[in-house]
């Protein structure tokens, strides 16, 4: 899988999916730049709800009468208001009438296993009926929970989504399939939300994940069982998604790689409509105000419903505050590493090997001969060592050589194409800085390494330095282990802090996003096998491995809310990799801050057990309302989230992120509150009081700062029942030197059970007028 950060190198399918949620800047800007006044666009128009009438003909009554086109989208859940094709006149026209609160353009957002469960503790068992496996017995393969997935549709005659042996959808299920969907008992609903008439009308359109993306996704997320699934023989294994029992209801919102706010709207209402316990969103756009944030206000409202969201956080490191998806009430998904190599070693007659990967491991290749090198330039096509052109590959002479490619112009796919039709007998593809030490195994189609940025270019300093210099490359499968040390944060996750949700680590979690491989709705790569995986990398695809845990918590503990399950999967994720080294960056391979990896990275076997958790019971009105107030926002900005009119000077107090009852913590100190600040938390213990009644406290405090906690034991009885609060005082230390620190620093408070089985963690951030430089 490539990382392309350029739509315009976005060429093949599996190019798609990185790029996906990292390119919609220039999207958006030039949808909002091209508008003349008689051109009908789609808008999203936000009104007061109305209580007299249904909701269509309310926002029919915003129309203008004669109009030929109607309401694109009444939405009834996602957000009080609706979406249709307008032209600025009507817009100005409507935006007088009663009720009216903001209209925008929609906008287009964009889309961001055989060992996968395995790395994260879920084993099957290997003779069915044996004892002690969490994943079936406990978690029952996340039976009786539905997942929504939002995204470019599906492929739903993969083996992946075979409904054999699963039990009918939940009775409150309401959905259903469009055809020529047929439902089964994995698949129990699916729908277009695409709403180009020319598409739409089309409901073949909906099986047709022509990207990929969609079917990858949500067999990450509840694929089934399927025996030796492999991509071109690589990775060979059972392939299995993490819940596998868990249904799918399928939103396709997404056509080729855009994904039109009005319709991730639209399929989040019905969503929330039928009745799903998770959405799945492995989309977004960098993040901005949450009131212009559709996926937020949607969210925002799905939480009320019990459900759970969870969000990729976006393709964009290794820069940081890159993220997206940060409102509170959504859970983050950066990417990580798992241990799994699937090698194509770069053997140079100097005797230094690179271990580059390839998901092609051809059987044919001699690796035994050594062939001459050539970094291909050209003084006529200065995009030459792109190897985007065969003529240009064939002046500069290729033939029977290892062809040096740099990323950037065309897709890796066609870069090993070019180079097999201009005679070449392999190819190095060398990245750009960014990806750090990632490399990528891809479904190559022709021999090829994908070495890391490092590698690439002691590479080609050393063919520079010595001209006679041969190499060869010795495929040599998949391994699997210590060897690779994991997980790292993928270079290319996005990273916080966030710039619009201080108050807590965003992102939430990692989990594994890189080389996934998942189902297919077409053969891939080299060699036509059947069913179809391919392998493929993004925050898109940590984001259904963590849908996945959330399900399989749900399944398990039906009356967890959203929230306790956030703050079960939070409080125990790790920090340490395999080495039981910290966790590090795949950028720089330096200690992961939590702005890289977020809270940690998951560990779904512990949090199935996490003995107190940071629960969320009042109602939005009582308490993120007053956080929307508390982050500046006017009465006409909260109106949006509520559909009323809403006013800040009538909430009480308003509330920072620091004070809701989040299980990580970001506090800014500074001048404006005399370098200290104190906020309290809830936990709800939800061990029970026969064992897990007891907890001490531990804390380690970011470099320079005091973090004072009161009290510093919890106990537990049938008096205090099952809620203690805390109180946290954060300082900075007059006697310390300065503010500086190392940005590996870990600060953390965490509650311990008396057997020291559960530890229940929250890392902490402390900035400095807002600047960030703990963490
Ligand atoms: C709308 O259509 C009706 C019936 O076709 C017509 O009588 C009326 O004048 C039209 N109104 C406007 C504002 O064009
Ligand atoms: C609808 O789809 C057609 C064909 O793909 C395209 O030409 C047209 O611009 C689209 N219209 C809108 C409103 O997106
Ligand atoms: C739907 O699309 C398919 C494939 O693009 C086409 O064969 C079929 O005729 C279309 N059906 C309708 C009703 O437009
Ligand atoms: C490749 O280069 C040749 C010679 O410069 C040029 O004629 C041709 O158009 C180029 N092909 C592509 C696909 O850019
Ligand atoms: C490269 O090979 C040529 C011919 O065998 C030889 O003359 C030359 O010294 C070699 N160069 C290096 C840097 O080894
Ligand atoms: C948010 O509030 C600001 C200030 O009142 C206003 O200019 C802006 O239009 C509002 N945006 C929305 C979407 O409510
Ligand atoms: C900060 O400390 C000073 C001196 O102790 C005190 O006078 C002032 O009221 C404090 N300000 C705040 C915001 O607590
Ligand atoms: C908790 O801390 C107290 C005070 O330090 C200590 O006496 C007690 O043994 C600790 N309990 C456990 C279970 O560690």
């Amino acid at each position: 899988m490539e990382i392309s950060y350029h739509p315009v190198c976005c060429f093949i399918f599996i190019l798609l999916v990185v790029c996906i949620h990292s390119c919609c800047d220039g999207v958006v800007e030039a949808a909002e730049a091209a508008s003349t006044s008689d051109q009908r666009r789609t808008y999203i128009v936000h009104v007061h709800s109305n209580s007299v009438m249904s909701h269509r003909q309310w926002h029919q009554s915003f129309l203008p009468v004669n109009s030929s086109q109607g309401l694109l989208f009444s939405y009834k859940h996602a957000m009080s208001g609706f979406a249709a094709m307008l032209t600025e006149e009507e817009v100005e026209a409507l935006s007088k009438k009663d009720g009216f609160l903001h209209a925008h353009p929609s906008k287009d957002y964009k889309l961001h296993t055989t060992h996968s469960p395995n790395f994260l503790g879920l084993k099957r068992p290997p003779i069915e009926g044996s004892n002690n496996n969490i994943w079936r017995d406990t978690f029952s393969y996340g039976n009786g929970v539905i997942i929504g997935i939002l995204d470019t549709g599906i492929s739903s005659t993969h083996p992946s989504f075979d409904d054999s042996g699963m039990s009918p959808p939940p009775e409150k299920w309401k959905g259903s399939c469009e055809p020529p969907i047929i439902c089964n008992n994995k698949i129990i609903g699916a729908r277009s939300f695409i709403f180009n008439s020319s598409i739409s009308s089309n409901a073949s359109e909906i099986s047709m994940d022509e990207n990929g993306h969609g079917t990858h996704t949500a067999s990450t997320a509840a694929g089934r069982f399927v025996d030796d699934a492999s991509v071109l023989g690589s990775a060979k294994g059972t392939a299995s998604g993490i819940a596998p029992n868990a249904h799918l209801a399928i939103y396709k919102v997404c056509e080729k790689s855009s994904c039109p706010t009005a319709s991730i709207l639209a399929g989040m209402d019905k969503a929330m409509e039928d009745g799903v316990d998770v959405i799945s969103l492995s989309l977004g756009s960098l993040e901005e105000s949450l009131y212009n944030d559709p996926v937020s206000i949607a969210s925002f409202k799905a939480i009320t419903k019990g459900i759970f969201v969870s969000a990729s956080a976006g393709n964009r490191g290794p820069r940081l505050s890159t993220l997206g998806n940060t409102s509170p009430w959504i859970f983050t998904v950066g990417a990580s590493t798992i241990d799994r190599k699937i090698l194509a070693v770069v053997k140079l007659s100097n005797g230094n090997t690179f271990q580059g990967e390839s998901a092609y491991q051809p059987t044919d290749f001699n690796s035994k001969s050594f062939f001459p090198l050539v970094y291909p330039e050209s003084n006529t096509d200065i995009y030459s060592p792109y190897c985007e052109n065969v003529t240009t590959l064939k002046t500069v002479g290729v033939e029977r050589k290892i062809v040096l490619c740099n990323a950037g112009i065309v897709s890796r796919e066609e870069a090993g194409s070019n180079v097999q039709k201009a005679g070449g007998v392999a190819m190095i593809w060398l990245p750009p800085s960014r990806y750090g030490f990632r490399t990528s195994a891809n479904a190559d189609v022709f021999p090829t390494s994908g070495v890391n940025y490092e590698d690439g270019y002691k590479i080609l300093n050393q063919y520079y330095n010595n001209p006679n210099l041969t190499a060869t490359i010795e495929f040599s499968g998949t391994q699997i282990g210590r060897d690779y040390p994991a997980p790292t944060v993928a270079s290319f996750s996005s990273r916080g802090p966030s710039k619009v949700t201080p108050g807590f680590v965003k992102p939430d979690i990692i989990g594994p996003g890189v080389n996934i491989l998942a189902a297919w709705p077409y053969p891939v790569g080299a060699f036509n096998v059947s069913p179809a995986f391919n392998i493929i990398s993004g925050t898109s695809m940590s984001c259904p491995h963590l849908s996945g845990v959330a399900a399989l918590l749900k399944s398990a503990h039906p009356e967890w809310s959203p929230a306790s399950i956030k703050s079960a999967i939070i409080t125990t994720s790790y920090w340490n990799n395999n080495d039981l080294n910290s966790i590090v960056d795949q950028f720089d391979r330096r200690p992961a801050s939590f702005n890289v990896m977020g809270s940690g990275h998951v560990n779904p076997i512990k949090a199935n057990n996490p003995g107190l958790v940071y629960d969320i019971t009042e109602p939005n009105e009582k308490y993120y309302l007053p956080y929307l107030c508390g982050l500046g926002y006017s009465d006409m900005n909260v109106s949006i989230f509520t559909g009323k009119k809403s006013m800040c000077s009538d909430v009480k107090t308003t509330i920072d992120g620091v004070d809701l009852n989040y299980p990580s913590v970001v506090v800014a100190l500074g001048k404006f509150n005399n370098y200290s600040r104190s906020f309290s938390r809830v936990v709800t213990n939800v061990a029970g009081l026969t064992n897990y009644y007891y907890y001490n406290l531990t804390v380690s405090p970011p470099h320079g700062v005091i973090v004072n906690i009161e009290p510093t034991s919890l106990e537990f009885t049938s008096n205090t029942g099952r809620q203690l609060r805390f109180t946290v005082s954060v300082s900075f230390d007059a006697k310390s030197r300065g503010y500086a620190s190392p940005l590996e620093e870990y600060g953390y408070f965490a509650w311990i059970s008396m057997d020291k089985q559960i530890i229940v963690t929250s890392p902490i951030i402390v900035t400095k007028e807002g600047n960030f430089y703990i963490g």
